[in-house]
């Protein structure tokens, strides 16, 4: 079959040690894992940082990218991937904090390919209003926005929540998803013309990265790291949250210790979500009517096209692969 994989490691020009061309079939770990035809997968950061060599060793190489995917299970069922794998002996409760999980492309191979194995538990419904391409884009970057707003954050109505970073797949999930909770929603961005495309997302402000708010907020959502860090801590209230989810421009930001506690600022934080989240997710997009923005889509076989446009920064909203 045909797969994207990752064959060696760049720090410095990740794409370099992409692979594009035939593979070997998926192999099942066990009877309770089974093979998805992919439609579509969306890409995500931790594509880049896979190539990159953050999270992977030398010894699992090759690896197929690609933690998002919907397609057809063996039945021609149309599903969602929900891309945590957990450990079944810990038999329940929050997979997100199973010390042994991994997402897939971490420990298994991922969905950047033609067919990808799965545990079958990890399959949900595609939901018929979602096109395999918006489905695709809704168990990575969609599910954490998801988790960062509601499990971790438990934002209310009504509450001003600030998002840094206007164009990646978090924020364009975020955007939404906040609005839809009845939350005033404000959003930095360094490009201009992307503050102007969030206002048109349903943002009720945009502001440059690092500007000084009209005021200060209840909670501020986070994946951009060290060169929004310390802005994010100077926006909240006294007894404000930050939820982070990444640290797209660096993870070793000042920690501004003195500002954490004379102000009781909780630092909260948040990684992908559960199944059942996913679940309550796709609940909420149909009642809602939310359906994930999609900036490029690209044909499998173009996929590195796809990884250089996400590594470009230049995108509104997530990069698809159809395969
Ligand atoms: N923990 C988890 O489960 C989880 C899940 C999903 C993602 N993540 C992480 O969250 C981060 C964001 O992911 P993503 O999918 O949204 O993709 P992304 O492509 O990393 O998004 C980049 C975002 O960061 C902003 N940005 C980048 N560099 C910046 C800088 N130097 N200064 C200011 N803003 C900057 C961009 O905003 P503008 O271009 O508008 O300024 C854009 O919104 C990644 O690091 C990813 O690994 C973690």
């Amino acid at each position: 079959m045909f797969a994207v994989t990752v064959t060696s490691f760049d720090a410095e020009r990740p794409l370099e040690g992409l692979t594009l061309g035939d593979h070997a079939e998926p192999t099942l770990p066990d009877d309770g894992w089974t093979v998805v035809t992919v439609k579509a997968t969306a890409l995500n950061h931790h594509d880049l940082w896979s190539l990159k060599g953050v999270g992977l060793h030398e010894e699992q190489l090759p690896m197929i990218l690609g933690t998002d995917a919907s397609g057809l299970d063996e039945d021609g069922n149309e599903v969602v991937v929900h891309a945590v794998i957990g450990d079944p002996a810990r038999g329940g409760g929050d997979e997100t904090f199973d010390p042994k999980r991994s997402l897939l492309s971490e420990k298994y191979d991922g969905t950047l390919a033609e067919r990808v194995a799965v545990p079958r538990r990890n399959l949900v419904p595609k939901p018929g209003a979602f096109s395999f391409e918006q489905a695709a884009c809704l168990p990575t970057a969609w599910l954490t926005a998801f988790r960062m707003l509601t499990t971790r954050g438990q934002l209310q109505r009504g509450e001003t929540v600030l998002v840094q970073g206007a164009g990646g797949g978090v924020s364009t999930a975020l955007i939404p998803l906040a609005k839809a909770m009845g939350l005033r929603v404000w959003v930095t961005s360094r490009d201009a013309a992307k503050r102007e495309q969030v206002v048109q997302l349903g943002a009720d402000d945009a502001f440059d990265t690092g500007e000084r708010l009209p005021e200060r907020v209840d909670a501020v959502m986070e994946s951009v790291g060290a060169a929004t860090w310390s802005h994010s801590l100077k926006s909240l209230r006294p007894g404000g949250r930050v939820v982070v989810c990444g640290s797209t421009s660096g993870a070793n930001p000042p920690a501004d210790l003195a500002r954490v506690f004379f102000l009781q600022l909780s630092v909260i934080g948040s990684t992908m979500g559960t199944r059942d989240e996913l679940d309550q997710l796709l609940q909420f997009c149909a009642d809602h009517s939310l359906a994930p923005l999609i900036d490029h889509t690209y044909p499998l076989p173009e996929a590195d096209q796809a990884l250089a446009r996400l590594a470009s920064g230049e995108g509104f909203g997530k990069v698809v692969v159809t395969a």
